[in-house]
Formats: structure tokens, C-alpha cells, sequence
């Protein structure tokens, strides 16, 4: 019976784990996992005898994925005992006295991050490293020389020194990044762990650096050159060298001390900038440690204490679906309210349906509630146990709240969303792209005066643009006489744009500028991609999948239809009459633009090429036809001498495009 359960609770960790550490993608939360956990530790206690070298309480947690070189880390990089209540904090305490009398500790922040391992080198750094499974880790030195907040140089030059600290994302870029992911119908991150996991563990580095992550170091693990006698000194000597420490940690005389922190903290831990999940507890002293060595998974003179999880049931009453700005179709959660970590909560984003219909979420359901990130209330789990048989289960909707028109679901995405480029919820958005730079070019069209024509009631559609006075658009703010003409003839000289503008400006999702180029070069009229199916899209080079399962919704709404319509009446052009005019005379020459040139710009060039059957690429190779140059050319020049391609100049771009 109990060896059944040991055996069950092995492998729902191992699983938990595998979840965690390689695939960042937890299933339970720390707090559940930390259960699971202590009913085997309390177990294998117990009973000794069903003790295995391969249990998860045997080892430290972690594997290295091996899409990442591999770090052998010089010392084990050790994991912590957890403590859960003042007791267990005053039973360490006792264990401690044992070796060192009257033993005092430095408390610091217990960050919620990612473990890494750096190494400097006469004061540079060399390399960087997740724990992996202790012994080796990921190296993940061109990631994090990414992270604002660690130096690169030390402010020391000592010959080697070796730290251990914790990769974060603060609450802010979590909450950012989550909501950008949730606007691209992209999974959400779990917390900021998991974040700062994903984001790290990136084989673009340049990905890493697009996230705001920092770090703090809190650990030395190896030195040569100097003496360091307490927890307290190094910190300092932290700080001292440059590297980023935590400014909280305190240093306590008792463990009593120590046991007041914890409860400050508890109740501070939401005003911090990042998430922390409990308090760390060092002894001070480092020459006492040796004598208390350690077990296999954590060192005997520190532990973890772990805040109690911040949880509560509450009622969920209703569920808003409501459509974002983007289009997006989400699920939110009406709850009865509830104080929870600081605030009081009644809302909550289900995220989406796929999440709703996993969790088994309810209509009425008694559901636990938490915060992801210690700042978005998000429903762990619905109280299945204490249900009447009353609750209804919530279906995803066939149609866009706001316009009624069908919500659609792509292949590749997790969310509903209303195609419907009209719609009162996406209008202004669509609005502010359709007259962008890339797509109609309105000059003067910006998001302020947008937000004035939909707010006055002045535009309900796409369309009505076309429709605009002088005098209506003097009336709103900031709007001359002089502004409101100049406008009115950038609205009209958009009308003769070419059709690639036009698809871009409907704002197709997955169809940039560049897809909508290729697109103009087979079907010249608008009225053609009517009648697209997907397999004729897919013909078109550059175009894949998921552009052109997205283009066949896109016509097939009727609202869109209409609106190309009322586009058409208004005197917009929908077709390349002069397309087949122009001779491919620059088909299968690839050309690469650099530097600023005298009169053109680096679009009306790029445009030339295209409307030719030229193709424009950003970086120089042995496949690049010509090389134009402008003034200030950056390294492209340098590569394209080296590679004894032929540079031109604007006059002679133009003999050639003209020839
Ligand atoms: S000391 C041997 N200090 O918590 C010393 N760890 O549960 C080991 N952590 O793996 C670590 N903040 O990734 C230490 N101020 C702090 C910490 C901290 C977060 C993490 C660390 C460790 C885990 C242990």
C-alpha cells in the first residue's frame, strides 16, 4: 500500500518535473508540487527501507536540455530544504546550535527565477550557466550577456570568481509580455519563472534581449585573491565588484529575528518589484558550514522558507466574453469578490476556450483562485467536489460579441477571433494600421485624430474615411484649416495606391506588405481573392499555411465583403491595371539597398525592383545581383566589395531599372 503510493507520488514528480525543467511548461503550481513533494519525504521518512538512489527527494530537480552546449559546474550548484511555518524555522535553528552556539543569519529575498552559475575571469565574463541537474548545466553565456543588469566587466580585477544568483522577469515585463502574447492569439506564460525560463532558454539570443530580465547574484562559489568570512561581507563584496545584489537582505542576530522578517515580508511581498516565494535563511558565518555539511540535495546551514500559497475560493457567477482590441474573442471571469495578495479580485481572463474546456471550468462552479506573477487573478482549478449539478458549461461563441459576425478559429492559434475589419471593438486599430506608413500611407491619419473621428461619431467604418469634408475635420482639435485640406488630399491620394497597400491595409493576419507584394503578382484584381481557394494561395511563393487558410476567412465574412465594396464605390483602386505593363526585366536579379539615397527612398527603390520581378533582400551573399549604395552605407558595402559584387550608385540603379 505505502510503497504503492511512494511509487505514484515518484512519478507524478518526475513528471511535474520534466514539465518544469525542461519543458518549461508546468502542469500544477509550486505550491502543489511542494505537497506532493512533502507526502514523500514524509513517507520514504517513515519508511526508510523504500528509500531509492533514483528518488526525486534524493536528488537536486533539473535536467540540462540538450539543445544547449553542456557546463560541468565546478561544485554541485545544491538546492534548499524547505521550511514551512516558524517551526520548522526553529527546528533548523536547533539543528544549526548544535554546531555553531548562538548562530545568527543574514534573511534574503527567496527570488522566483531561474538559478545560473557565471564565471569571471580576470574581471570579464566568461561564461554563464543554468543548474541544469546540478552537476551540469546549459550554457547560456550569449543569453545572458544580454541581461542589462550583469556586468559584463567587473569593477575588480580579480583572477577568477565564480557566483550564483537568479535570472528574473520583474512583474512589469511579465505582465507586458503576457499581454502581448494573449494580443498574437499566443500561449501565455505561466508565471515570471517560467518567463524568465522561456526566455533564457532561447537559441536566439536575440530574442532574450527583446525581454526585459534581470538578475540579482547572491552567492560566491569559488574566489581566488580574497577572504570572505560571512554572508553579510559578501554581499558586499557583491556589490562592490558591480554585480546587481538584492536590497533587502537583512542581517539577523536569532533566528527569532529571523522569524519576524518572514512575517514582514509576507505581507510586503506584493509591493516588490518581482516575485518572490519565500525568504532565504543563511548562517551568517561561513566557516562553520563546512562542519555542517550537507545532504545530497541542500546544504545543512541554509533553508528555504516558503511563503504559504496565496489562494482563495470564490464563486464564479458569470463569464464576459468580450472582444479585444486586436479582435481577439476572450473569455473573462465574473467572480463573487474576494481579498486576495493585496487587492480585491471579481474579474479574472479565462485566456481562452481551448484553457476553459481543459481546466473544466463552470458556470457557477465554486472555483480557486490565485495570482499568476503575485498580479494577474487567474482560476487554478474549479472545486469539482462541491458541485450541485447546477453549473452549465461554457461553450466557445459562434460569433463576435460586437458585430455578430462568425468567430473564427485558425488552425494555428489557440483563440476565436472577429475577422470582421469593421467591427466597433478592433475599429480604431484598424483604422491606425489601414492609414499607416505600410499600408494606405495617410498623411496626417495618426492615431490622435483617429480616436477624435471615432469618438464624434465621424467614422463607423473603414470606408467613411472616403467620405470625410475639410469642414468635418476642422472641427477637430488641433486641426487648421490648412492640416484638414492637406489631409482631405492625402485621404484622396491614397485612393490611388496599388492593390499590395490595399490588401496590407485590411490588416489580414500573417499578411504583412511584403506576402501582399506577392500576392499583387499573381491575382491584380481584389474581386479575384474573392474566389481564392487555399491550394491557389499556396502556389503563390512565400505564402504558407496558415496566410493562406487566414486569406480565404478574411474574404469569406460577408462583412469584409461589403466593406471592399463601399471601398470600391468610394473610388478606391482595387486593381493593377498598369502591373503587366511594366516588363519583368529583373526577373531573378537580387538586390541588396544600403545607406541613404540622393533622391529616392529605400521603399520607392524596393518598389521599382518588385514591380520588375526583381526581388529585395536584406543581406549581402554570393546570390546577390547588385549592391545600390547610398550615403552612409552600412557594413553591407564592406561585404559586397568582399564579395566582388557590383555596387551601383542611384544614377546608375535607375539606367538599370529604366533599361
Ligand atoms: S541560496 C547552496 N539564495 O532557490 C545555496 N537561493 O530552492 C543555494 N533562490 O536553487 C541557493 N533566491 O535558485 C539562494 N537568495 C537566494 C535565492 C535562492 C532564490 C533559488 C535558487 C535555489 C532555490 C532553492
Amino acid at each position: 500500500m505505502v510503497l504503492e503510493r511512494i511509487n505514484e507520488l515518484r512519478e507524478l514528480i518526475r513528471k511535474h518535473e520534466y514539465q518544469y525543467y525542461v519543458l518549461d511548461e508546468p502542469l500544477i503550481s509550486d505550491a502543489e508540487y511542494d505537497v506532493l513533494m512533502q507526502e514523500l519525504i514524509k513517507l520514504e521518512n517513515e519508511h526508510p527501507e523504500f528509500i531509492t538512489p533514483d528518488s526525486p527527494t534524493q536528488r537536486v530537480g533539473g535536467k540540462a536540455s540538450e539543445r544547449f552546449g553542456a557546463i560541468v559546474h565546478r561544485y554541485p550548484l545544491l538546492s534548499l530544504d524547505n521550511a514551512f511555518s516558524p517551526g520548522d524555522l526553529l527546528d533548523f535553528d536547533r539543528r544549526v546550535s548544535r554546531v555553531v552556539s548562538q548562530p545568527s543569519y543574514v534573511a534574503e529575498m527567496k527570488i522566483d527565477g531561474v538559478s545560473i552559475a557565471i564565471v569571471y575571469e580576470n574581471g570579464l565574463l566568461r561564461t554563464a550557466a543554468t543548474r541544469g541537474d546540478g552537476l551540469v548545466g546549459e550554457d547560456v553565456t550569449a543569453n545572458i550577456k544580454t541581461v542589462k543588469n550583469v556586468p559584463l566587466k567587473l569593477q575588480r580585477n580579480l583572477p577568477r570568481l565564480e557566483v550564483r544568483g537568479e535570472i528574473y522577469m520583474p512583474k512589469s515585463e511579465f505582465l507586458r509580455l503576457n499581454q502581448e502574447k494573449e494580443e498574437r492569439g499566443e500561449k501565455i506564460f505561466a508565471n515570471p519563472r517560467n518567463a524568465a525560463a522561456g526566455s533564457l532558454r532561447q537559441l536566439d539570443p536575440g530574442i532574450t534581449a527583446s525581454r526585459a530580465l534581470a538578475a540579482f547574484i547572491y552567492d560566491i562559489t569559488y574566489i581566488e585573491g580574497e577572504e570572505i568570512s560571512s554572508q553579510q561581507e559578501m554581499l558586499e563584496f557583491l556589490r562592490e565588484t558591480g554585480l546587481p545584489v538584492n536590497n533587502e537582505a537583512r542581517f539577523c542576530n536569532d533566528i527569532e529575528q529571523i522569524i519576524d522578517y518572514c512575517d514582514e515580508y509576507v505581507k510586503k511581498r506584493h509591493e516588490l518589484p518581482y516575485e518572490i516565494d519565500g525568504v532565504v535563511v543563511k548562517l551568517n558565518p561561513i566557516a562553520p558550514r563546512a562542519q555542517l555539511g550537507q545532504t545530497a540535495k541542500s546544504p545543512r546551514w541554509a533553508v528555504a522558507y516558503k511563503f504559504p500559497p496565496e489562494e482563495k475560493e470564490t464563486r464564479l457567477l458569470d463569464v464576459e466574453i468580450n472582444v479585444g482590441r486586436t479582435g481577439i474573442i476572450a473569455p473573462t471571469a465574473i467572480m463573487e469578490p474576494v481579498f486576495l495578495a493585496g487587492t480585491t479580485v471579481s474579474r479574472a481572463s479565462l485566456h481562452n476556450f481551448d484553457l476553459v474546456r481543459e481546466k473544466d471550468i463552470r458556470k457557477g462552479d465554486l472555483v480557486l483562485l490565485h495570482k499568476a506573477g503575485d498580479i494577474i487573478p487567474e482560476i487554478i482549478k474549479p472545486i469539482a467536489e462541491k458541485r450541485t449539478g447546477e453549473e452549465e458549461i461554457i461553450n466557445p461563441p459562434q460569433n463576435c460579441p460586437a458585430c455578430g459576425s462568425e468567430a473564427v478559429r485558425l488552425d494555428s492559434e489557440v483563440a476565436y477571433r472577429c475577422e470582421n475589419i469593421n467591427c466597433p471593438a478592433r475599429l480604431k486599430e484598424s483604422l491606425i494600421f489601414f492609414a499607416s506608413r505600410e499600408a494606405m500611407d495617410i498623411d496626417g491619419m495618426g492615431p490622435a485624430v483617429i480616436e477624435q473621428l471615432v469618438e464624434r461619431g465621424l467614422v463607423h467604418e473603414i470606408d467613411d474615411l472616403y467620405t470625410l469634408s475639410v469642414e468635418q475635420l476642422q472641427t477637430l482639435e488641433r486641426m487648421g484649416a490648412k492640416s484638414a485640406a492637406n489631409l482631405i488630399e492625402s485621404i484622396e491620394r491614397s485612393k490611388k495606391q496599388p492593390l499590395y497597400r490595399l490588401i496590407t491595409a485590411l490588416g489580414i493576419r500573417y499578411i504583412g506588405s511584403k506576402t501582399a507584394r506577392s500576392l499583387t503578382q499573381y491575382y491584380h484584381d481584389i474581386d479575384d481573392f474573392l474566389n481564392l481557394q487555399r491550394e491557389d494561395l499556396l502556389r503563390v511563393p512565400d505564402v504558407g499555411l496558415r496566410m493562406a487558410e487566414s486569406i480565404v476567412r478574411f474574404f469569406a465574412e460577408p462583412r469584409n465583403q461589403e466593406t471592399i465594396e463601399r471601398l470600391k464605390a468610394a473610388g478606391v483602386n482595387t486593381r493593377d491595371e498598369d502591373l503587366n505593363t511594366i516588363p519583368p526585366t529583373l526577373s531573378g536579379k537580387t538586390f541588396v539597398l544600403t545607406g541613404t539615397l540622393p533622391n529616392l527612398t529605400r521603399d520607392e527603390a524596393s518598389e521599382m525592383i518588385i514591380a520588375r520581378g526583381g526581388k529585395v533582400s536584406s543581406s549581402v551573399s554570393k546570390k546577390t545581383s547588385y549592391v545600390v549604395v547610398g550615403e552612409d552605407p552600412g557594413s553591407k558595402y564592406g561585404r559586397a566589395v568582399q564579395l566582388g559584387i557590383e555596387i551601383l550608385d542611384e544614377a546608375s540603379f535607375l539606367q538599370i531599372i529604366n533599361q
